[in-house]
């Protein structure tokens, strides 16, 4: 299969094409870094729909619509890198400080999150299998976990909830892996119990659909690294209206909202956490939220 070499006039023609659509279809941009593995990431797709070069496949996105090579295409350059329990001292931090102020606060009894960015799923499951570890503390609780990406493939992928030996050779411990999956040929496969507590929805941020009302605790981690900064605005002010007055948000460790908007505010409680600015309006649910 002939790729152009990177750094040939074809391939940075071809190169601005895809990154062209995959910024219109997601607003992420590709870093110089990332266009340089675009070839090894197409390379399936090239193969899968006959294409020759990258060439080919540029020039056939520009003269016709498939929306099913568009996804294809959009789905490979996607960043889905993840991992069970990344930065397992947020999930210390989520197990032991937020999730009993939540307790304290939610007189409802209902917890509800949203896994923002949930690529295949190990960040909405590390968190059901945290409070699955803990079901007596969560007796008559309604959980709700919404998970939400907008990678078809990844969001396939996380609700069937199979992962690799090395998927779960990272991060997760011997006895939840014992405890909460089942052998699945060479692969493991997430218990039904675990799966049925998730949500998982193909959902852009920048035309969302899933998410409902307020949640009190949102991920939305090492997704806005990929943005502009008026795009990371333009997501926050979507969380915000998601958020009520005391809910909190996680991002990635190398995310910040600092310079982007002002509807979060450094948590005073949660080293990394970040609080909705004080709410304004209530929404039409009856909620505290935030209006955008
Ligand atoms: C690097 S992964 C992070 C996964 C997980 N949050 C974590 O930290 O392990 C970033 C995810 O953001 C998703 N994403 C990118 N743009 C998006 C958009 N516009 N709407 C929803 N998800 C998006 C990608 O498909 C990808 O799965």
């Amino acid at each position: 299969m002939a790729i152009p070499p990177a750094g040939t006039a074809a391939f940075q023609s071809a190169a601005r094409i895809l990154s062209a659509l995959l910024e219109a279809r997601t607003g992420q941009i590709l870093s110089e870094g990332r266009a340089w593995r675009m070839e090894t990431a197409l390379r399936p797709v090239l193969r899968t729909y006959g294409f020759q070069t990258i060439d080919d496949l540029a020039a056939t996105l520009l003269r016709k619509r498939d929306p099913r090579l568009d996804e294809a295409v959009v789905n490979a350059l996607l960043n889905n890198e993840s991992s069970f329990f990344r930065d397992l001292q947020v999930f210390d931090m989520i197990h032991r400080q937020i999730l009993p102020q939540i307790q304290q606060d939610k007189a409802d009894r209902t917890l509800r999150i949203w896994s923002a960015g949930c690529s295949t799923g190990q960040e909405a499951y590390s968190l059901a299998i945290r409070l699955r570890n803990e079901a007596e503390r969560w007796q008559g609780w309604r959980i709700e976990i919404l998970a939400t990406d907008i990678s078809s493939s990844a969001i396939e992928q996380a609700r069937a909830g199979i992962f690799a030996q090395m998927d779960v050779q990272r991060g997760l411990a011997v006895n939840d892996l014992i405890k909460w999956f089942e052998p699945h040929g060479d692969d493991w496969r997430v218990s039904p119990q675990l799966r049925r507590m998730i949500d998982f929805r193909r959902d852009n941020l920048f035309d969302p659909k899933a998410p409902s009302g307020a949640y009190d605790l949102i991920l939305c981690r090492n997704v806005l690294l990929y943005f502009t900064p008026e795009r990371r605005a333009e997501v926050l002010r979507l969380l915000a209206r998601h958020s009520h007055d005391r809910s909190v948000l996680l991002l990635g460790a190398g995310e910040t909202v600092i310079g982007h908007g002002d509807d979060f505010l450094p948590h005073a409680d949660f080293r990394g956490g970040y609080a909705p600015q004080p709410f304004m309006a209530k929404s039409a649910a009856g909620s505290m939220c935030r209006v955008g």
